[in-house]
Parts: structure tokens; C-alpha cells; sequence
């Protein structure tokens, strides 16, 4: 076997374009099938084993690929690809219970029930979990261990370099703009992202908002520098905002909240902000949205729905994404 690529953009992609040269030519020389994802394509490797050469440049390429990412993902991408994975399977393993359980639950879910697309009540992991609650309901009530958990890769997906890397959160707004303002950061988990906007807006304070267990665990680890700018309110988005008069501009941030819930769910969220709200209050949503299909290349269409079906409260097969352009 020839001698490891040379690990450069360009020695990869040398690899790559001999080693396919090699398979091509050994296919049309033999009068195989052509690699393809037409239906009518290959299912395997149409190459017969009396073609050593061609199974060599297969592996070849694929090393070479395998290689040529990670070159241009670069280490700290590649690495949080790794531990995403894991976070991802962490995550799931906590809200969905076992992952594969709730996928085949679809199944049973649409031979036994009408598609509810506005409940998310109405999915396998109601069927999976044996519940009638929702996600988070059932963490709260049943599994606050869970609700821990689910908090932690919350906080983790935020990290530099995570899916949802929380350097956006400072880059896409002008936290400055606001002053001394109080953040209310509904939903805002154990508060990792208040904490991150609040270690670059020194003037401004912040009240995260969230079951008990999260507000706990939150409050607990935040560190003692913040402490007098902080509060943690436990509260429940489906219930009316609790009168934050004395706290002077409050503005309101929903972050990665909406995706989690069928449309009527979300008005319901927006609704319940509207007695503490005055004229001129500001609410930000901070929220991950599909692009229409075809509009963007494959590789980021793909991780946008990724993001999307992992959704823990909206189970149901829906596509709303169309719908929130509303927004
Ligand atoms: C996807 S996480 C987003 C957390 C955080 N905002 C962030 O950007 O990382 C959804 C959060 O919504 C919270 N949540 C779900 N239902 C809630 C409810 N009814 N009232 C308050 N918080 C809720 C969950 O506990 C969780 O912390």
C-alpha cells in the first residue's frame, strides 16, 4: 500500500482525485455500475474482489476524506464535533429515553393516533416514557435528574466552537444598547447564557427564569462576582410574567424556546409577557430558523433540521419551519 497521504489541502485532494481516477477507470474498463445515489445505483462497492487496485484507491479515499475534513473543520471544530456527538447522544438519551425506542414509537403513534401536529403531547415520547406529560413536565416532575442533565448539555452546546455557541448571542445584538437594563431570560435553563452576556455588560442585571430544578442548580453554581446582578425566578412560561415593575427596563429574551413548540404553544408564550410589558418593551427572540429548502447547501440545511427534529418538545413529524417566518 502506497505511503499516507500528504496532509495538506493539497496533497488531500491529490489523493482523492487519484484514487477516484483509479476506481472510475476500473469501472468503466470492467463495464460496472458507476458510483452514484441514483435509485438505480450501486447498493455496495461494485467492484468484485479480483480488482485489488480499486479496493486499495477506495480505501485510500476514504482515508483521505476522512482526513481532508477534519483539515479543514480544523481541531477545536473537529473536537466539539466529538464531544457534540456525545452531548447529542447525552441529550437524547435524557429527553427521548432511549432514542431508538422513540423513533419506532412514530410507528405506533401514527397506526393509534390522528397526527396532532399542535400538541406536544402528542408524540412518542409520550408513548416511549409511558406519560402524558410534556418533555419538560415530565423532567420537572418525575426525572429532575434529567432536567439536570438536559440543563448541563444545554449549557455545554453553548460552549466556544458548540452548535449553539453563545459568541453569537454577544455578536448578533448590541447589549450595550440597553444600559442598565434587566435581562428576564425566559427559559434561560441554569442561566449560562445570562451569565455569558453578563460578563460583557457589566451595567446590567438579570433575572433567569425557569423550572425550579434549573433555577437550584443554577443559582448554585453561579459564580460569586454575579451574584448581585442576578436572580433566578422559578416560573413557568405558560403562566402570566410576574410583575417586574421594580427592576426598571426589563427586557425580554427567549432563547432556543420557540423551536421547542407547536405554533399555539408559542403565542401562548408571547401572550403570557404581556402583563409585564409596557409601551415601548423590548422582547428578543434568539431562535434557530430553517431556511426554505434548496436555499442553502446541503451541508447547512442539514445541520439546521438536525437541530430541529432533536427538538424535545415538538415529537410530532411536523415541519413548521415555513410557518415562522411569521416571526
Ligand atoms: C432548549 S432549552 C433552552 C435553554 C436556554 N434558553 C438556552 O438558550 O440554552 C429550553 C428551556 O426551556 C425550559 N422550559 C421548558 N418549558 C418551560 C416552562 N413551561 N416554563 C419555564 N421554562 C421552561 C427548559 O427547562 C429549558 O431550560
Amino acid at each position: 500500500m502506497e505511503a499516507a497521504p500528504d496532509p495538506t489541502l493539497q496533497g488531500l485532494t491529490a489523493r482523492l482525485d487519484e484514487s477516484s481516477k483509479i476506481i472510475s477507470d476500473c469501472t468503466s474498463q470492467n463495464g460496472l455500475l458507476e458510483l452514484s445515489f441514483d435509485a438505480n445505483g450501486p447498493a455496495q462497492f461494485p467492484v468484485p474482489p479480483s480488482s485489488p487496485e480499486a479496493h486499495i484507491a477506495r480505501l485510500q479515499l476514504l482515508e483521505a476524506a476522512k482526513l481532508l475534513e477534519r483539515l479543514v473543520r480544523g481541531p477545536i471544530e473537529a473536537a466539539n464535533r466529538i464531544a457534540a456527538n456525545a452531548v447529542w447522544h447525552a441529550l437524547s438519551k435524557t429527553h427521548i429515553a432511549d432514542a431508538d425506542e422513540q423513533a419506532a414509537r412514530y410507528t405506533d403513534q401514527l397506526s393509534a393516533h390522528p397526527i396532532d401536529n399542535e400538541e406536544p403531547t402528542s408524540s412518542g415520547f409520550q408513548l416511549a416514557n409511558k406519560t402524558d406529560l410534556t418533555v419538560f413536565d415530565y423532567f420537572d416532575e418525575v426525572k429532575p435528574k434529567r432536567a439536570e442533565r438536559f440543563g448541563l448539555a444545554m449549557s455545554s452546546l453553548s460552549l466556544p466552537g458548540g452548535i449553539f455557541d453563545s459568541a453569537h448571542v454577544l455578536r448578533s445584538f448590541d447589549w450595550a444598547s440597553l444600559g442598565t437594563a434587566t435581562v428576564a431570560d425566559v427559559g434561560g435553563g441554569q442561566g449560562h447564557i445570562s451569565r455569558v452576556i453578563a460578563e460583557a455588560s457589566p451595567n446590567m442585571s438579570f433575572v433567569v427564569q425557569d423550572y425550579a430544578n434549573p433555577s437550584a442548580v443554577g443559582e448554585e453554581a453561579l459564580p460569586t462576582n454575579l451574584c448581585s446582578r442576578f436572580e433566578f425566578m422559578p416560573h413557568h412560561f405558560f403562566t402570566a410574567q410576574p410583575d417586574l415593575s421594580n427592576r426598571g427596563e426589563v427586557v425580554f429574551y427567549i432563547r432556543l424556546i420557540l423551536h421547542d413548540w407547536p405554533n399555539k404553544y408559542c403565542i401562548r408564550i408571547l401572550r403570557n409577557l404581556i402583563p409585564a410589558l409596557k409601551n415601548g418593551s423590548k422582547v428578543l427572540v434568539n431562535e434557530s430558523i430553517l431556511p426554505p429548502v434548496g436555499a442553502v447547501n446541503r451541508a447547512l440545511e442539514k445541520l439546521g433540521k438536525y437541530v430541529r427534529s432533536s427538538s424535545p418538545a415538538v415529537q410530532t413529524i411536523q415541519d413548521v419551519d415555513a410557518d415562522w417566518l411569521w416571526l
